[in-house]
C-alpha cells in the first residue's frame, strides 16, 4: 500500500508519493513489500546512518576535478543514453547527479536513493530539477515497482550495504529488461578495505564482494551475464538482466 503524505504527490514513474521532490520512504511506511522485517532493519542501520549522516555538511568538499574527470570517462563506458531512467544507488548529496543528468537528458530520470536523511535532503536541494526524484530508503529494500529502471549505479556505496545479496536481487526485480546494474569505485577492492579500515567506526569491516562472491550474488539474484573489473584504480561490476 501507498501511503500518501500531506501534500504529497503521486509519481507514476517510481510508483511513489513525492513531496518536494524528496519521497521519505521510511517516514510514510513505504517499504519493500517483500520485507517482512522492516523495523529491525532499520534499527540495526541507525549507527552507519548517523555516521554516514555526520558527514553531511563536508562531503561535496571531497570530490576532486580528478574524480569527477575519471568518473565522467567511467561513465561513458557504462552507456547511459539520452531518454533512460537511472537509480543512483547510495547517492549521498549527489556527487553522480550531473553526470547522469547530462547524459539521460531532459527526457531521462534520475532517482537517487540514500538512507541517511541529511545526504538525501542535501541532494534534494543541490538538484532541484523536474527530472531528478531522491528517496530515502534502504538499498536491500528498494520500494519500486518491477520494471522501473534501465539502470542502477551505486558508486562508492555497495560495500556498506549491510545486505548486498538482497540488494542485488531486489535491484534485479526493479529493472527493466535488458537492464544494468553496475557497481563502481575508483579503487580496487583491497585498497577500499584499507581506507574503510583506517576511517574506522561503523565502516571498518565494510569491503566489495571478491570477484567469485560477486558473480555468485549476480547468478542468485537472476542476472543472465556479468563482468567485473578489479584493477588497483578501478572497480566496475555490470551486472545484466534478460
Ligand atoms: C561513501 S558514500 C557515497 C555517496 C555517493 N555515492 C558519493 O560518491 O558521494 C556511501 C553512501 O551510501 C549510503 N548508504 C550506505 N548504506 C546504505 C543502505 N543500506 N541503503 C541506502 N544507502 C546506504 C550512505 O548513506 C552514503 O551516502
Amino acid at each position: 500500500m501507498i501511503l500518501q503524505p500531506p501534500g504529497g504527490k503521486y509519481c507514476p514513474l517510481i510508483g511513489l508519493c513525492v513531496r518536494n521532490g524528496l519521497t521519505r520512504a521510511r517516514a510514510y511506511g513505504i517499504y519493500g513489500q517483500d520485507n517482512e522485517n522492516r523495523t529491525p532493519v532499520l534499527m540495526n542501520m541507525n549507527d552507519k546512518q548517523e555516521f554516514f549522516d555526520s558527514l553531511a555538511d563536508g562531503w561535496d568538499l571531497d570530490s576532486t576535478a580528478e574524480d569527477l574527470e575519471r568518473l565522467s570517462h567511467v561513465i561513458d563506458q557504462v552507456n547511459i543514453a539520452p531518454g533512460l531512467t537511472v537509480c543512483d544507488l547510495g547517492c549521498g548529496t549527489g556527487v553522480l547527479f550531473d553526470l547522469l543528468r547530462r547524459r539521460v537528458g531532459e527526457n531521462g530520470y534520475i532517482v537517487g536513493v540514500d538512507f541517511a536523511p541529511r545526504l538525501a535532503h542535501k541532494a534534494r536541494r543541490n538538484f532541484p530539477f523536474h527530472n531528478i526524484g531522491v528517496v530515502e530508503a534502504d538499498a536491500c529494500c528498494l520500494p519500486f515497482r518491477e520494471n522501473t529502471f534501465d539502470v542502477i549505479i551505486s558508486y562508492s556505496a555497495f560495500p556498506h550495504f549491510a545486505r548486498q545479496d538482497e540488494t542485488i536481487h531486489r535491484a534485479n526485480h526493479i529493472l527493466k529488461r535488458e537492464g544494468r546494474l553496475v557497481i563502481l569505485h575508483l579503487s580496487g577492492r583491497d585498497e577500499l578495505a584499507r581506507i574503510h579500515h583506517r576511517a574506522g567506526g561503523p565502516v571498518d569491516y565494510d569491503q566489495l564482494p571478491d570477484r567469485r562472491a560477486l558473480e555468485d550474488m549476480f547468478a542468485r539474484g537472476h542476472f543472465v551475464r556479468w563482468d567485473v573489473i578489479d584493477d588497483k584504480n578501478l572497480y566496475l561490476a555490470i551486472g545484466y538482466k534478460e
